[in-house]
């Protein structure tokens, strides 16, 4: 744990100091360089850099870190880029997102894209979960479809999602510090008028309860 700890420590150094994504020491440890062709690193090479933080395969394990695999490669490359620009204000990726070119990002998105999602396993109040199903129904379902499980749109994964996550991304939103597109901001702030945090509380809870 300690080591993984300081691993992820020195990647983020690493990154932040302007090394090539290429030259850094794989996330278990190992000294070696990811292998540069003509074409550049692989998005598996590249993808070794995220999953100290993101899980083996953009699957998180942790509560703060968002699953990255399962999304539309469209808007994995929007979320890096709006990262990159600021215009998604982050407290990590920001810093990351600045190492890499967009298409090598591309390449990640590709990979990450083909990894399947994974249901973070959390717990969550099952009666708050049955109303946040019908909130779910009535003000989100027609962009993030199938309860939120759908990424085709380029919307986001709900469904699984870690709520400490979604709670901190949608406390962005509504306080305006992440722009919200004009349809979902009609919908977000006509329910955060109306039934306020317990509305949103219970919607986290559905999303929590697809595992
Ligand atoms: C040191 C930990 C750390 C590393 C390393 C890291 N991330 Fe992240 N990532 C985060 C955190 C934390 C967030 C939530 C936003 C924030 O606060 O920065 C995040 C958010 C994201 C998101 C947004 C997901 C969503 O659905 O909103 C994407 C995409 C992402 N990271 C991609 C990557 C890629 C690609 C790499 C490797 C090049 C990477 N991350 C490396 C910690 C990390
Ligand atoms: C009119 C379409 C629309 C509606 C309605 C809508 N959304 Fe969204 N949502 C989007 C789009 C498009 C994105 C992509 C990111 C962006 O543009 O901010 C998104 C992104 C998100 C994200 C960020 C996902 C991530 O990992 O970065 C969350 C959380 C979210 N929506 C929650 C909700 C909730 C909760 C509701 C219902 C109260 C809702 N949305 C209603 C279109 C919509």
């Amino acid at each position: 744990m300690v080591m993984k700890t300081i691993t992820r420590v020195l990647l983020v150094a690493g990154l932040a100091f302007g090394m090539s994504s290429a030259a850094i020491a794989g996330s278990h440890g190992k000294k070696k360089m990811a292998p540069k062709t003509l074409m550049g690193a692989s998005g598996l090479a590249l993808s070794d850099t995220c999953a100290g933080c993101h899980g083996t395969d953009g699957a998180s394990g942790g509560p703060g870190t968002p699953t990255i695999s399962g999304l539309s490669e469209p808007y994995f490359a929007e979320l890096m880029a709006g990262f990159k620009s600021g215009e998604i204000p982050s407290t990590i990726m920001g810093r990351i997102a600045k190492g890499y070119t967009g298409d090598e990002v591309k390449k990640m998105a590709t990979y990450f894209g083909g990894k399947p999602f994974v249901p973070a396993k959390q717990s969550y109040d099952k009666a708050k979960a049955a109303k946040g199903a019908k909130l779910h129904e009535k003000n989100c379902e027609k962009c993030h479809e199938d309860g939120g499980t759908n990424v085709k749109d380029d919307t986001g994964r709900l469904a699984g999602q870690w709520t400490h996550y979604l709670k901190s991304t949608m406390a962005d939103y509504i306080s305006g510090k992440r722009e919200m597109t004009r349809k979902m901001k009609k919908k977000v702030m006509k329910l955060h008028t109306k039934g306020g945090d317990a509305a949103f509380d219970e919607l986290m809870a559905y999303y929590a309860s697809q595992q």
